[in-house]
């Protein structure tokens, strides 16, 4: 099937917020998200970028039976690694079912590879649940490393309450 892959535009953002939403469906979780499109247009359209994003895109005639064009998305940032300096950071890869097995992810995963290793970064990092086989064993086939299982890292967040409480313990300048 033809599709093209291509820097996503601000006109793409409910494209995206659509396919986040689906993506969170797929992972069962839903209930978290709480980003409208707006805040992609203002986030990952602005002076200094929180973002970058791209997106895959089929001719009319191929379009989804629900009528869309823009089937697939890659949603990454830069990061930095103290042992290997710059790095890209894939937040979220995505096809939607109908269009998946047709080398659509597989075109995405290797751009963002190709946009990071044209700002040199030394490292592609991402995350994904323990239960996503079919994802585990795509970026295993890809040649990824799992560092859960070489390197034991766990993945950590702050939120809610107790980001506010442990920034409102921020020594006072
Ligand atoms: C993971 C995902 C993006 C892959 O996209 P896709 O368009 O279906 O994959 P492709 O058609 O590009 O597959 C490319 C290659 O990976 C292989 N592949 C695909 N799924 C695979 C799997 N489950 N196991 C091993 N190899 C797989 C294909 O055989 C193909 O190999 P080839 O290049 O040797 O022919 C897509 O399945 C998806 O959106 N899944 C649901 C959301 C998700 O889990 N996202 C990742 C969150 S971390």
């Amino acid at each position: 099937m033809d599709f093209r892959v291509r820097a996503s535009t601000k006109e793409d953002c409910r494209d995206i917020s659509r396919m986040i939403m689906e993506l969170a469906v797929y992972e069962n979780m839903p209930d978290q998200v709480k980003i409208s499109h707006e805040e992609l247009e203002r986030d990952g359209f602005c002076q200094n970028p929180f973002f970058e994003c791209l997106v895959a895109e089929v001719p009319e005639e191929h379009k989804s039976k629900d009528g869309h064009t823009v089937v697939g998305y890659a949603l990454y940032f830069y990061t930095y690694s103290t042992w290997r300096g710059r790095c890209i950071y894939l937040e979220d890869l995505y096809v939607m079912q109908e269009f998946r097995g047709k080398g659509i992810g597989k075109s995405l995963l290797s751009k963002v590879a190709a946009v990071g290793k044209e700002k040199q970064c030394a490292r592609l990092n991402l995350s994904v649940l323990d239960w996503n086989t079919p994802s585990r064993d795509f970026y295993a086939a890809k040649g990824a490393q799992d560092l859960t299982d070489s390197e034991g890292w766990h993945f950590i967040r702050f939120d809610g309450k107790n980001l506010d409480s442990l920034a409102n313990e921020a020594p006072k300048d």
